[in-house]
């Protein structure tokens, strides 16, 4: 608890007090030789990060939005493409489909998991598209538009279901880049590989964000690129850099979408933690479902599909009376979120594509009623235990009317 009593929806402060020597020794390096972007410290996280996703390269960028666009565009997607994902997500993952010039599209969720869900993505292609011999290609027969790009969005620190995701990119032709920003170090069983693989290591390539919040944060804006494919990390790298693979020699118009080296410092301190704080994470949401197991009637608990070794980024119970809990937690001292209250695509940002209320009805109905709690690897458990307390008022008093 914090000095106040208040229990807060994450803690970054106490976090970066432990590091705070360390990290303040990234910063005194970086102004004793003057290496604030790319270089060496840049290098090492990239081969380290590289390693810890068991993808063979990482390419560090300005930002988690930033690597969906390289990624995007360094697999082949083309403006005037379609390009699927979840509803139920942060709007960057849409914005950065529609920044490359394609056209964002939504599958709907499963409802138990929230990831996309893979027998939607199967009808998408059936239903609505056709094949068109001559390009090879699978065009929206109402859009007029090929569809040649998936993003599965691993939400909330779990990985969507990518066998039966990668079996339709197989069948229907399509680029996966997976939405890693959430799920750093979850990892998923593949029943055709008989074994764990990593988020970032499925797709052609993944995108990461370090944004402070994440399970391996920076202490400022930061993202990376993860792929196997030795051509789309040469691509990235480029187009992180303005176009240019030599200076002042542009291949491409690019962008200026460089990870800076006192982030990069900052994140191979944090990396070599990330197991450790993933670990407690996940005993924190074990202990979670234990406390609000006596509530299951208005609580239901996050879903861990055997398939998944989730690493909580965020902890999400659905309950019918949403906004209700939340003012009562809130009135309580303890901080909430909701992730996300809007799917994007009823979204003000996507009026203009028509979509109603009724058209995605799974992510429409877990928007209303998620509700992410306090989440973080430093929560005590008498924490968690007030927490659950204060929902168990809550359900007291909702008999009571
Ligand atoms: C699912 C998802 N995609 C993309 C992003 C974008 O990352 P960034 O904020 O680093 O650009 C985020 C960050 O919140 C995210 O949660």
């Amino acid at each position: 608890m914090s000095r106040n009593g208040k229990i807060p929806f994450v803690d970054l402060v106490t976090m970066h007090r432990e590091l705070e020597d360390e990290l303040m020794a990234v910063f005194k390096s970086a102004l004793e030789t003057a290496g604030f972007i790319g270089g060496p410290a840049v290098e090492k996280l990239e081969s380290e990060f590289a390693a810890y996703c068991t993808a063979k390269h990482c390419a560090g960028v300005g930002s988690g939005t930033d690597a969906l666009r390289f990624a995007l565009t360094a697999a082949g997607v083309q403006p005037g493409d379609i390009v699927l994902t979840s509803p139920l997500t942060f709007i960057a993952t849409t914005e950065a489909i529609s920044q490359v010039g394609a056209l964002p599209d939504f599958v709907d969720i499963d409802a138990l998991s929230y990831t996309m869900n893979p027998e939607e993505l199967r009808n998408y292609f059936e239903n609505k598209c056709s094949f068109d011999r001559w390009t090879g290609r699978w065009i929206h027969k109402t859009l007029g538009k090929p569809v040649t790009g998936v993003v599965p969005v691993h939400l909330y620190g779990q990985t969507a279901d990518m066998d039966l995701i990668l079996e339709s990119a197989g069948k229907y032709n399509l680029t996966v880049i997976e939405d890693a920003c959430q799920a750093h170090g979850a990892e998923y069983f593949s029943k055709k590989e008989n074994r764990w693989r990593r988020a970032g290591s499925m797709g052609q390539a993944a995108a990461f964000s370090f944004y402070p919040g994440k399970n391996l944060g920076a202490c400022g804006e930061a993202g990376a690129v993860t792929t196997n494919d030795g051509t789309i990390a040469a691509k990235v790298r480029v187009l992180r850099d303005h176009g240019q693979s030599k200076k002042y020699y542009h291949e491409v118009e690019g962008y200026n979408g460089r990870l800076d080296a006192i982030q990069a410092g900052i994140l191979q301190i944090k990396l070599r933690r990330l197991d450790r704080w993933n670990e407690l994470r996940l005993e924190c949401a074990r202990y979670y479902n234990k406390l609000l197991a006596p509530m299951a009637g208005i609580v239901t608990i996050p879903h861990q599909p055997s398939w998944s070794r989730p690493v909580y980024h965020l902890y999400v119970i659905r309950t019918a009376n949403r906004d209700e809990l939340q003012n009562y937690l809130s009135e309580a001292g303890v901080g909430t979120g909701i992730h996300y209250p809007i799917p994007i695509h009823l979204q003000a940002a996507y009026a203009s594509r028509g979509w109603t209320w009724g058209d995605f009805p799974v992510a429409e109905a877990a928007a209303e009623q998620i509700l992410s709690l306090p989440m973080y690897s430093g929560l005590k458990a008498e924490q968690q235990e007030r927490v659950a307390d204060v929902i168990a008022q809550f359900e007291t008093s909702c008999a009571a009317r």
